[in-house]
């Protein structure tokens, strides 16, 4: 059963209700029986046009999800950035992203994206916003992030003569320069020491940028480490992976581990073909998404609030263009579903690629 949470607070609510759309002020989300809620934003993209210029549409992108999530009633629990908040990760593109991001009444809990890494191996955003993986508590939930856009030694510090073109070759989608994304040794020893204190019942949530699973390797939708930490998870009763990167609505469920991944603030992805093409190939598709329509530069993008109860995540969707989407767990069907869409009755593929 779902009821309509209060969304806009109550101060100057008529005020800000005029300046936004009104979309927002209907939004109705999810079950009040939550114990943790978040909101969940990424891939902002902020580029550098020139000097104090930067493309206009993701700028408004991130503006807009930082205004509304400070218009959560009740407060989320915390809100998270999900990586890619820079598209070439200068200076200048990571100083206005963080800019826009210090408008929110809390600050963000960071994860790092490929974009924001490549160009100066995450220093300079290391030193806007911390660590880059770490975990935390809140509630009774252990949240773990990770930064999982790390690649082989060799393509990283060998193989270009500068770190604007290494940036350059790993931001295409579809670059066969590019190199796979990884967790890491030294990253999956942290993890395990992290997860060692941890009773098997806690619920567990793990933030990372790309798939903590292999969903096509085309276009890096992939991380290569990914069964190593699948395989340190699968001791606790109830894991949830959540993800930006993909720029499109996906979940899946492998073992005891639920997958969801989060919209950008930025543009859409499309699918790409193999999905159709390959009916075991992960995961289930919902409804193929609607392509962005150029005469609306919001189409397609937006932010989520993230309920957690009973250890599971509801992810849902505020989509700035378009309909609101919820994906959910179905405890009975012990995998996540889009509630609206899910036609299909058959379980997603447990294994494998
Ligand atoms: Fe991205
Ligand atoms: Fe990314």
């Amino acid at each position: 059963m779902t009821s309509r949470r209060k969304f806009l607070k109550s101060t100057a609510a008529g005020l800000i209700a005029g300046a936004l759309p009104v979309s927002v002020v209907k939004l109705a989300f999810g079950s009040e029986a939550r114990d943790i809620s978040f909101a969940y934003i990424s891939d902002s993209h902020i580029q550098q046009v020139k000097g104090s210029k930067f493309v206009r549409n993701w700028d408004r992108g991130l503006m807009k999800a930082v205004a509304e999530a400070n218009l959560l009633d009740p407060n989320p629990d915390f809100v998270i950035f999900g990586g890619d908040l820079a598209q070439l990760g200068n200076k200048p593109e990571l100083d206005h992203g963080a800019e826009i991001l210090s408008a929110l009444n809390v600050k963000p809990r960071m994860v790092m994206g490929e974009h924001d890494y490549y160009l100066d191996l995450g220093d300079y955003w290391s030193h806007l916003f911390g660590e880059k993986y770490y975990s935390f508590d809140v509630k009774g939930v252990h949240f773990v992030v990770l930064n999982s856009i790390l690649t082989y030694d060799e393509w990283t510090f060998d193989r270009w003569e500068s770190g604007e073109r290494r940036m350059n070759e790993m931001a295409g989608l579809d670059n066969p320069n590019g190199s796979p994304f990884m967790v890491g040794e030294k990253q999956r020893e942290w993890l395990a020491n992290d997860l060692e204190k941890v009773s098997h019942d806690t619920p567990i949530v793990v933030f990372s940028h790309s798939p903590i699973q292999k969903i096509y390797k085309g276009w890096n939708f992939w991380t290569e480490d990914a069964e190593e930490v699948q395989a340190l998870l699968a001791v606790f009763n109830k894991v949830n992976v959540m993800y930006g990167h993909v720029h499109q609505i996906q979940y899946n469920q492998i073992g005891n581990i639920a997958f969801n991944s989060v919209m950008a603030t930025a543009w859409p992805w499309p699918y790409p073909n193999s999905y159709a093409q390959a009916k075991s190939h992960l995961p289930v598709m919902t409804v193929e998404m609607n392509r962005a329509d150029p005469f609306n530069e919001r189409d397609a993008t937006g932010w989520q609030l993230v309920d957690v109860h009973s250890g599971r995540v509801d992810v849902n969707f505020n989509l700035y263009g378009n309909q609101n989407r919820t994906v959910s767990f179905n405890k009975e069907k012990n995998q996540p579903e889009d509630i609206k869409y899910s036609t299909h009755s058959k379980k997603p593929a447990q294994k494998h690629y």
